[in-house]
């Protein structure tokens, strides 16, 4: 396996990554667009931090590419929809560099406060300008966060230990989870009209775009210092830089830019402005825990197929993995069984029931129904990533139910897929922690191995019939591994589900459908 890493890392994932059995690692030095888009088609994991741009033209290049790892927050300079539908895994590292980017926004807050930047330049400049930098201290002032999650959160928390008032807008977190920050959630508007600091801690979203705009800086505080330590576009910066200029705004702390590195932005000329260049996650500590962080989940993910952190795909979190794995074997073999059943499909209807189902993650198994199901038609186009997107594409409609009503079984999958006025259902449970069965095909009872190749023959319940399939098969040197047999309640007809060695040829499939009382012979491969 092969990890490309374009942005450089800490030693302490690249030797992770280095010392993984079966891992080539290659990190070259600051290589240019042309170099990565050539070296990619090699690799199947690209690390990056902001300053590769995985634009959809360079994925276009990517190969056997699987994995896009994020050492980092933010993956804006990934275009997810393009690795998605391209089946590549993107992951990140949410919260690795949390404290960092927390206790960085409040050394800019302080910074501000006191105009330290400023200071340290006019000494250096030899002038002891002590009224000049009379600065305002952060004690009962109120701090405006807009929003309240990793990053946020932490800094609620330490301004509430510098006795500021702490107020914050973010309408995915509810009132009460805020109170139990110790923060009073307000609306945008109120929390504009009432902070003498607004701190930005929310992603770059079609929503949060220039947050802080003309409109909103209308309506602030007179004198507010505003900090944004989490994305550029946050803010209007032409508009930021007019409400500067008024003195309706006191002062800025920037770290992140509309464009990075931010040559051309008058806000350079602003003496009531102080930078850094995008240093939120610049500490030792960030550093080595996002290097650690995507080491570990990119040798996960291409040598055991665990899943976390993916902003594309559900993440499994370690203590479900053993429990879920039989399961999404399970999920996969009843989709590719249905999948080479059952053609064309319209909709598909999964139902998880039994209290299995009721901890567990379900998505991954969805997406697990899914892939199998679309495999026989697509091949090794389809993967857990692109499959939802695939079914989308051929318009099939999906549609999942749980229930606790376990059917006497602790955890059973059952795929239902229609088509014109045809229908299959197939269900499936795991037992003994990891002996994967069918248990019902249409209105069959079984207890069925999912795997190898199965000849799955249905017949008018006669005598004689299982002598002529073995006597069949024979005759084209097919060697049956093993065979479950069930009839009907009306005890009309039956089935055989049956393992052979290798694939039957078709010859064999139409002597047998020769028979009179056979009524169908379908080949499958689980
Ligand atoms: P997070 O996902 O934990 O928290 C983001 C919060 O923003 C969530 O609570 C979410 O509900 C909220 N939010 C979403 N849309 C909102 C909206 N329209 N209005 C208000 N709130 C909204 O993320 P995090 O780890 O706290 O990171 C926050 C930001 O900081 C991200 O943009 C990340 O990329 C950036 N970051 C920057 C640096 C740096 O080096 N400067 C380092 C780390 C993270
Ligand atoms: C992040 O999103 O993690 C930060 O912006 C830091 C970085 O770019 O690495």
């Amino acid at each position: 396996m092969k990890i490309l890493i374009s942005d450089g890392m800490h030693e302490s994932g690249l030797s992770m990554l280095r010392a993984a059995r079966g891992v080539e690692v290659d990190a070259p030095d600051q290589p240019s667009a042309d170099e990565i888009r050539k070296m990619l088609p090699d690799y199947d994991a690209l690390v990056v931090r902001s300053r590769t741009k995985v634009t959809e033209d360079l994925l276009d290049r990517s190969g056997k590419l699987k994995v896009v790892g994020r050492a980092g927050t933010g993956v804006d300079n990934i275009d997810v929809q393009a690795a998605s539908s391209r089946g590549i895994l993107v992951m990140n590292t949410p919260g690795a560099n949390a404290m960092a980017a927390a206790e960085h926004s409040l050394a800019m807050m302080f910074a501000l406060a006191r105009h330290i930047p400023q200071a340290t330049q006019s000494m250096r400049e030899g002038r002891w300008d002590k009224k000049l930098f009379t600065g305002t201290e952060l004690y009962e002032q109120t701090l405006g966060i807009i929003g309240l999650g990793k990053i946020g959160s932490i800094v609620a928390d330490r301004a509430l230990c510098l006795k500021m008032e702490v107020i914050g807008y973010d309408p995915y977190i509810i009132p009460e989870a805020a109170a139990v920050m110790g923060v009073e959630c307000v609306s945008l508007d109120e929390l504009l009209e009432r902070s003498d600091f607004i701190t930005l801690h929310t992603p770059m979203t079609a929503e949060t775009r220039n947050v802080i705009g003309r409109e909103a800086l209308r309506k602030v505080k007179p004198g507010v210092r505003i900090i944004n330590c989490a994305r550029g576009g946050l803010i209007d910066e032409d508009a930021l830089c007019e409400a500067l200029l008024e003195k309706r705004v006191a002062g800025a702390a920037l770290d992140v830019f509309a464009q990075e590195p931010p040559t051309a932005s008058p806000l350079l000329g602003l003496q009531n402005v102080i930078f850094t260049p995008h240093l939120g996650a610049s500490s030792v500590q960030a550093q080595a825990n996002v290097a650690r962080t995507i080491a570990s989940q990119i040798l996960d993910y291409l040598q055991l197929g665990i899943i976390r952190n993916a902003v594309n795909f559900p993440s499994i979190r370690a203590k479900d993995y053993e429990r879920i794995r039989p399961y999404m074997a399970l999920a996969e073999s009843l989709g590719r069984l249905q999948g080479q059943l059952f053609t064309p499909i319209q909709r598909i209807e999964i139902e998880y029931s039994g209290p299995e189902f009721q901890e567990l993650p379900l998505q991954p198994l969805t997406q697990m129904v899914v892939k199998g199901l679309l495999e026989p038609v697509l091949g090794e186009k389809v993967n857990l990533v692109n499959a939802p997107i695939l079914l989308k594409e051929r318009q099939v409609e999906l549609v999942t139910t749980t229930t606790s009503h376990s059917r006497g079984y602790t955890g059973l999958i059952s795929v239902r897929v229609r088509g014109g006025d045809q229908e299959g259902a197939a269900d499936g449970t795991v037992f003994q922690h990891d002996e994967v069965r069918l248990v019902r095909l249409n209105t069959y009872r079984l207890e069925a191995e999912l795997e190898g190749v199965n000849l799955i023959i249905q017949n008018l319940d006669k005598p004689g019939v299982i002598g002529v399939i073995g006597t069949t098969l024979g005759r084209y040197q097919v060697n049956i591994a093993n065979m479950h047999l069930s009839r009907t309640p009306d005890k009309d007809r039956a089935i055989a589900i049956i393992r052979i060695d290798d694939e039957a040829p078709a010859e064999a499939l139409d002597d047998l459908l020769n028979h009179p009382n056979i009524i169908s012979v379908q080949q499958v491969r689980l």
